[in-house]
């Protein structure tokens, strides 16, 4: 299968030297991909800005930086695809204007306008064909299930995988988490706190075999 994975967090400049980031380190997305491509899948790698290194002849690895550039790439390389694993931490706001010179500090209050990002889940979900498998993440803080079971129906997700904060060592920068599966049938898998990398094979067990790729 040929497979697309997003990872890491975006980054949304306010002016040539700040940004608005998120504390997404890109280890889950990473993990992934490296599952994928030692199962011998063909990977295309959309990483944010992330500190980590992966090199594995089935990976090609594309950068970006920001939410907009993200989605240019997920919506150039979904279509070559049988599956998608969003697993990237999404900003949902960017600066409505980027300042050209830093901006300079006069210890005043300062208020930057932010517009809402382009959701390339919900885009990658409406141009998804019958052949293609789509799986996204959800990190709730309350009303965990129901809130993925609802983000997963508008998005057109085949399955997610629900993450919660509440679980300790789960969740950004650790080496582990513990995740819960909601397929589409409605169907749930509840897995213990396991490595990265084990999660990550759990993940791909279920795409591989849920999807008809
Ligand atoms: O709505 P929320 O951001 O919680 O949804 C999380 C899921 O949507 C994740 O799979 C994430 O990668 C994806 N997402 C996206 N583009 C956005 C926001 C979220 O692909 N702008």
């Amino acid at each position: 299968m040929k497979i697309l994975i997003t990872a890491g967090p975006t980054y949304e400049r306010i002016d040539p030297v700040r940004f608005i980031g998120n504390f997404s380190t890109g280890k889950m997305g990473f993990a992934l991909a490296e599952v994928c491509a030692e199962k011998k899948n063909e990977v295309i790698l959309i990483a944010g800005p992330v500190q980590l290194n992966i090199e594995h002849k089935n990976i090609t690895r594309i950068d970006v930086q920001s939410a907009e550039q993200m989605y240019e790439a997920v919506m150039e390389y979904f279509p070559k695809c049988d599956a998608a694993i969003l697993c990237a931490a999404v900003a949902d706001f960017t600066p409505k204007t980027v300042a050209n010179q830093k901006i300079k500090s006069r210890g005043e209050e300062l208020i930057i306008k932010l517009k809402p990002t382009k959701d390339i889940a919900e885009a990658a979900g409406k141009i998804k064909t019958e052949k293609q498998f789509l799986a996204g993440f959800a990190l709730e803080t309350n009303h965990e299930e129901s809130n993925a079971m609802g983000k997963m129906q508008r998005k057109n997700f085949d399955m997610i995988v629900l993450n919660s904060l509440n679980d300790k060592e789960a969740g950004f920068g650790y080496d582990t988490n513990k995740i819960t599966v909601i397929l589409k049938s409605g169907e749930k898998y509840y897995f213990p706190l396991k490595t990265k990398k084990e999660v990550a094979e759990d993940i791909v067990s279920f795409v591989r075999r849920t999807s008809r790729g």
